[in-house]
């Protein structure tokens, strides 16, 4: 008999207690959830026609240069200069771009083309042509750029594809005599998220809204910190017009990726205010990561002193200025000037990303002053490292603690095995002290960060269980995110990941799914579940939570069988009356390899059966490998 008291309340379940954790890693901005179609729009990757082609039967030498005028313009100094010469038809001048992997198109839709130019001799006309794997045409449109007046002027056309391609390219074919600069040229389809022009990728967007997250945090993760401090997230340059948002080699586009991504960076096309418009979107609570003053510990190590340090702090200041201040202070003008005057609501903020040692205690103290000085109300995440059961973590975690951090950041990436013995975890955490953020967690079905790592049943299972124990310590877990996020099927560097894309498609894994029953089902309040007055967090294989929700007066139970042979339960619920009738929620397989799939997206879902009660007693029977939660209303 498992007793469950409605009655005996003891957690506050926040409201922040499952989110989402996103960073540009595998594609998952540029190439993935940045719907921009262009890759190296700029010109500004390391090599400069990195994705293009110059091709066509009448071009000499010359007649494609890449310019650069950094003295005129640091942030987004190169553009291509074409010389057009008797130019008639597409064979004799082009420029194609690859897109990422290809440019996903779709039948139907329409594509918004743009391109900055500046007219040096009159007399172009630009051709855009969407084209497939065979060399057909499936969408096209062309422009006269005509304003001859100096200076950078914007050229716009819309077209609709007439077919659905996985891998498309984009051809520019020039016509006539004269000579063009070009810059920014960028391909959005039409039907981005909300249908923001320039915005993100709708299906991406939907799967993270649909499990309708408590938090989002962003930008990462290692992209935060940077392979060296001058490859650190300054968050400043990626606000105001896309073409002045200066470009950066990614972080994971480096020899410490697991698969190399050389054409991989950030354009920032996706930055901190789309960061914040989106977590508004999906009603998740914004939580920014900043830079301590640390690069990232895997690497150089490289640390600005502390005499130094002020910019940084400066910019964590001015942030929770452009997210919360009014219009009249300089940065929430910024804000409301780029289409949002009401403020962001920002409560709490991330410094430093698996920073460890004296040397981020020290940088986080300036922090930590500077911010609750001027700040009180915001809250302040700290790192913990790397090593949620070394010496190291505990070293950092009890000076934290001593300081009363208002949260600590764990991460774990860790096989399954340790995520059904670490269901326990917090319940020897002091409820009284620092909250806790499982900021990253991932169950590694090989071994962590290798490639052969799998979405599977197992994983997500195990995630489950260990779950369970997250919410029975909500007075101590605050917030908790899977990670990485998404993963673009053709170019990812880090394996397993919360939702895997291709160009057209995008599917919430195995993990996805726990993810996503969770934070639908998350209650308000914690309340006792025992058996045989004991926790139940993993003898015979059994976890449990249960929770109830004060808004709609429900009870919510979840319980996983991580056997392989059923399990026979009966529930007593004491401390309120039950309604005759429930909801039954199972995730199940009996195969601990099964996974979700572009082609079966929901091989492992949630399956919904009415649940008979009779008075106190709910009966289950628990099926082998499942994740079940009970669903009632209380009278
Ligand atoms: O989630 C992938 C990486 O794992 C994150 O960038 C980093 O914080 C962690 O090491």
């Amino acid at each position: 008999i498992i007793n469950v008291n409605a009655a005996k309340i003891t957690s506050t379940i926040q409201p922040t207690m499952w989110g989402v954790f996103f960073e540009d890693i595998n594609m998952g901005a540029d190439g993935g959830l940045y719907a921009e179609l262009v890759k190296n729009r700029s010109f500004e990757f390391d090599t400069p026609l990195m994705g293009w082609k110059m091709n066509g039967g009448k071009v000499k030498e010359g007649d494609f240069l890449v310019l650069n005028r950094k003295a005129a313009d640091s942030v987004n100094p190169r553009f291509l200069r074409v010389n057009v010469h008797d130019a008639q038809r597409a064979g004799d001048m082009s420029i194609t771009n690859e897109g990422f992997r290809g440019m996903g198109i779709k039948k139907g839709v329409d594509y918004n083309f743009s391109v900055l130019y500046s007219l040096q001799k009159t007399g172009v006309i630009l051709h855009v042509e969407l084209i497939d794997s065979t060399g057909k045409i499936v969408g096209s449109t062309s422009l006269t750029p005509n304003d001859n007046s100096e200076g950078w002027h914007r050229a716009e056309a819309s077209f609709a594809a007439d077919a659905t391609v996985m891998k498309a390219k984009m051809r520019l074919w020039f016509e006539g005599n004269g000579v063009i600069d070009l810059d920014m040229i960028s391909l959005f389809p039409s039907d981005t998220w909300k249908g923001r022009k320039g915005g993100l990728r709708a299906d991406m967007v939907q799967l993270l809204a649909d499990m309708k997250p408590g938090f989002i945090r962003f930008p990462g993760g290692c992209i935060v910190e940077g392979r060296d401090l001058s490859q650190r997230y300054q968050w400043k340059k990626t606000i105001g017009p896309v073409e002045d948002r200066q470009l950066s080699i990614n972080r994971w586009n480096t020899e410490f990726a697991h698969r190399l991504t050389p054409d991989y960076y950030q354009t920032f096309g996706l930055g901190f205010y789309e960061y914040f418009q989106l977590a508004e979107d999906i009603g998740a609570s914004p939580l920014p990561i900043l830079n301590a003053g640390m690069a990232c510990q895997f690497n150089t190590a490289e640390l600005v002193p502390v005499s130094q340090i002020d910019p940084y702090v400066q910019d964590a200041l001015d942030l929770i200025e452009f997210a919360n201040g009014d219009a009249n202070t300089r940065w929430g003008k910024v804000r409301a000037e780029m289409g949002h005057p009401a403020p962001f609501n920002l409560k709490m903020m991330g410094i430093g990303n698996e920073n460890w040692g004296p040397q981020y205690l020290e940088r986080l103290k300036i922090f930590t002053k500077a911010i609750k000085d001027k700040y009180p109300d915001i809250l302040l995440v700290n790192s913990s490292g790397t090593d949620p059961n070394g010496e190291r973590f505990q070293l950092l975690n009890d000076s934290l603690r001593k300081w009363k951090a208002d949260i600590i950041d764990e991460h774990y990436y860790r096989r399954p095995e340790w995520f059904f013995q670490n269901a326990k975890r917090y319940d020897s955490y002091d409820p009284n002290g620092s909250k806790v953020f499982a900021g990253e967690y991932a169950a590694q079905s090989d071994k962590t960060v290798s490639v052969d790592n799998k979405n599977n049943w197992l994983t997500a299972l195990s995630e489950a269980a260990f779950m369970t124990g997250l919410e029975r310590n909500a007075d101590v877990v605050y917030m908790a995110s899977y990670a990485p996020l998404f993963a673009h099927i053709d170019a990812w560097q880090w394996t397993p990941d919360l939702i895997w894309v291709n160009n057209l498609q995008a599917y919430g894994t195995t993990d996805y799914q726990v993810q996503k029953l969770y934070a639908l089902h998350k209650g308000t309040n914690g309340i006792s579940i025992l058996q045989n007055g004991e926790e139940i967090a993993g003898k015979d294989s059994l976890y449990a939570t249960a929770a109830i929700d004060k808004n709609t007066n429900e009870l919510i139970i979840k319980l996983v069988n991580a056997q392989d042979k059923p399990q026979v339960k009966q529930i007593q619920v004491d401390g309120k009356k039950l309604a005759a009738n429930g909801k039954l929620i199972t995730l199940q397989s009996d195969d601990l390899n099964a996974m979700n799939s572009f082609e079966n997206p929901m091989n492992v879902s949630p399956k919904e059966d009415a649940l008979a009660i009779k008075g106190k007693q709910i009966n289950l029977t628990l099926k082998p490998y499942s994740f079940t939660i009970v669903k009632v209303k209380m009278l």
